[in-house]
């Protein structure tokens, strides 16, 4: 029982809805493929969190070791009354942030927003018990659809961590930085999270650990489509692959089918046939260079002000200052 109160811009009906058009595009493509917003049900949030203390899951300690050394500046320069939270899951790292803002004096309100309701809750609710004076407005929402809503005084730090910009393939991801922009008045910030590019071996593991937790997580995709849409995926029947793509600097997660396969999927209204071998690309993770980074923010309208990276500089975290309405 959460005693914050959440914003709600998804409803059961409107979600079941949004899902089965999605496993409708998906499922019937020449290569198959599902949008990865569709793991994080309670169960694959909670996935998600042990994903985060892997041994080979570098990138949560390499980025909480950037904001452990430059949420200082980020309070210093951005002087920011509120801190928004886009795909905010735990919110965990993101104390480190708010310790800073609250310590520096000019935070007034947190907004974590993800599609999570389970993790949202759980989070707002311990955010709110540990910052007293502080409001915490939780919005479950999506960060393509939602981004108008934001509530919150200026000047507002929309925060975009864990290198989840790199969940969206290189169109979406120009969408989402313009509609970032969009919401921003001019001279307010963005924090973005970006994961580099570096040895395959070490991206390769990180996405297929050896405890199996990524698999699992993989698969829970598969899990809510039986859930919701009364699917019969067998599990294990799909194997999960982590790729990477060379060419497009990125790792791509995939579940493949070990023998040829017919599934149902009745709240879909289709029945979808595998060979076997055929996979269902689940998610990309692109990997970033400084440059390509820096780039990317101009075209959105964002000015890079700041460019950190970890000691071992695996993961980068960019402090932008929106320039032009
Ligand atoms: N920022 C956290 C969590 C990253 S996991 C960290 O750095 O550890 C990605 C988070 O984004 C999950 O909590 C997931 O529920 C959320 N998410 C994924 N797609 C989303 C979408 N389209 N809209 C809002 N939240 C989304
Ligand atoms: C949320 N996102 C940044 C994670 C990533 O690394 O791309 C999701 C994830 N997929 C597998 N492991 C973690």
């Amino acid at each position: 029982m959460t005693e914050v109160d959440l914003d709600h811009h998804r409803s059961g009906d409107a979600v079941t809805a949004e899902l089965r058009a999605d496993v409708v595009a998906g499922l019937t493509a020449a290569q198959k493929w599902l949008p990865p917003k569709w793991f994080y049900d309670a169960d694959g949030s909670e996935l998600f969190e042990k994903i985060t203390q892997l041994p080979e899951y570098y990138p949560t300690r390499s980025e909480r070791e950037v904001l452990a050394a430059h949420a200082g500046d980020v309070a210093k320069l951005t002087e920011a009354h509120t801190l928004v939270e886009l795909g905010s899951g735990s919110s965990e790292k993101t104390r480190l942030l708010l310790d800073a803002l609250t310590g520096h004096g000019t935070l007034e309100a947190f907004v974590p927003l993800d599609v999570s309701e389970s993790a949202l809750a759980e989070a707002a609710e311990a955010i709110s018990k540990d910052y007293p004076g502080l409001a915490v407005r939780g919005v479950v929402g999506d960060f393509t659809q939602h981004l108008g809503l934001i509530p919150g005084g200026r000047p507002r730090v929309v925060a975009f961590l864990g290198g989840t910009i790199g969940n969206f393939l290189p169109a979406e991801r120009a969408a989402f930085l313009h509609s970032v922009r969009e919401v921003l008045d001019e001279g307010e910030w963005l924090l973005l999270g970006t994961d580099l590019v570096k040895d395959v071996r070490i991206l390769e593991r990180a996405y297929d650990d050896a405890a199996g937790v990524t698999a699992e997580f993989d698969k829970n995709v598969l899990r809510v489509l039986n859930a919701r849409l009364g699917a019969n995926f067998d599990l294990d029947e799909f194997e999960h692959v982590a790729h990477w793509d060379a060419g497009n600097e990125w790792i791509e997660m995939r579940l493949r089918a070990r023998r040829e396969l017919t599934v149902e999927i009745p709240g879909a209204d289709l029945t979808v046939t595998f060979a076997a071998g055929e996979h269902i690309r689940t998610e990309i993770s692109a990997k970033f260079r400084p440059s390509g980074v820096e780039a990317e923010l101009a075209a959105a309208g964002f000015a890079l002000e700041h460019w950190w990276t970890d000691s071992q500089q695996r993961f980068g975290v960019s402090l932008a200052k929106s320039v032009r309405g």
